[in-house]
């Protein structure tokens, strides 16, 4: 059961205000092989999650779990550093908790990133992939529970994916020099990986592209108004797909070996985002 949250998020976001200046419309969530972005920000000020009331540790290796605020050229931006999963036992609520407090922190524009597995036959690993949509396939919605005060309660999600922060997105993956894909991103909710019968269904079902993660960010981030665009570093080929079994070190791995292009696209979106809202 979703539960309620005890923590208002207004709180946390007062707390980031009195520790920087910066009023950054952008919000940057880094997934696994996206941290290296951080190398290119001139950092304000750091918080790490566990100074955050409400926000559940962090569980996956190479996870930092802080946010940070600092520039891209001259774009403010707040980055979450690393995020909680469903599949660790953390509520969708509590897993979503970090973009209620994006939202009154006032972002009004905000970059999922994560690692995936490519269904698509046209991607190798080391590509990249724009949302068109997604598929919700984790059993479970983050909305679930009491109405919020002020918010909608049937959340419309028929652009959840920005198509104007969608062309910038594609304009920075051509800056950064990379194959960036767009297309479906299928949310399981793990931590298994998936089946080669699963996959052959996935991809019946219009899927693209499959992970753990996102799903639940991108609906709770529409429920509060902010526009969305999100991406995966496609790490592996999708079960039965390759050769080869999965691990999550083969995830690990690629996403090393292509982080500094995912820094090079967030850096280069983030930039352009500026000069566009400028
Ligand atoms: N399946 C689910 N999640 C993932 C994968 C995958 O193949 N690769 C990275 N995250």
């Amino acid at each position: 059961m979703t539960q309620p949250r005890s923590i208002n998020p207004a709180k946390p976001a007062r707390e980031w205000a009195r520790l920087s200046r910066l009023r950054p419309t952008l919000g940057l969530v880094l997934g696994s092989g996206f941290q290296a972005a951080l190398a290119n920000l001139a950092v304000d000020a750091e918080i790490p999650y566990d100074h955050v009331p409400g926000f559940p540790p962090v569980g996956v290796g190479g996870h930092a779990g802080k946010v940070v605020l600092g520039h891209f050229g001259e774009t403010p931006v707040v980055a979450l550093s690393g995020r909680a999963h469903y599949y660790e036992g953390h509520s969708l609520a509590d897993v979503t908790f970090g973009i209620r407090v994006l939202a009154a922190f006032g972002v009004q524009d905000l970059l999922l990133t994560n690692a995936a597995g490519g269904l698509n036959r046209k991607f190798r690993p080391g590509d990249f992939m724009a949302f068109s949509d997604h598929i919700n396939f984790m059993g479970a919605n983050p909305l679930r529970g009491p109405a919020l005060p002020g918010l909608p309660r049937f959340v419309d999600l028929t652009r959840a994916y920005d198509p104007a922060l969608g062309k910038l997105l594609a304009r920075a993956g051509r800056a950064a020099r990379l194959r960036l894909h767009t297309g479906v991103y299928l949310a399981v909710s793990g931590p298994s990986y998936e089946t080669p019968a699963e996959i052959r269904a996935f991809a019946r079902l219009g899927a693209d592209a499959v992970g753990m993660s996102t799903v639940p960010e991108t609906i709770v981030a529409r429920q509060c108004g902010l526009r969305v665009a999100a991406v995966s570093c496609l790490t592996n080929l999708a079960a039965g797909r390759g050769g080869g079994t999965l691990s999550h070190a083969e995830v690990l791995e690629t996403a090393a070996r292509v982080q500094v292009q995912a820094g090079r696209l967030l850096e280069n979106f983030a930039i352009n985002y500026g000069k566009i809202r400028l």
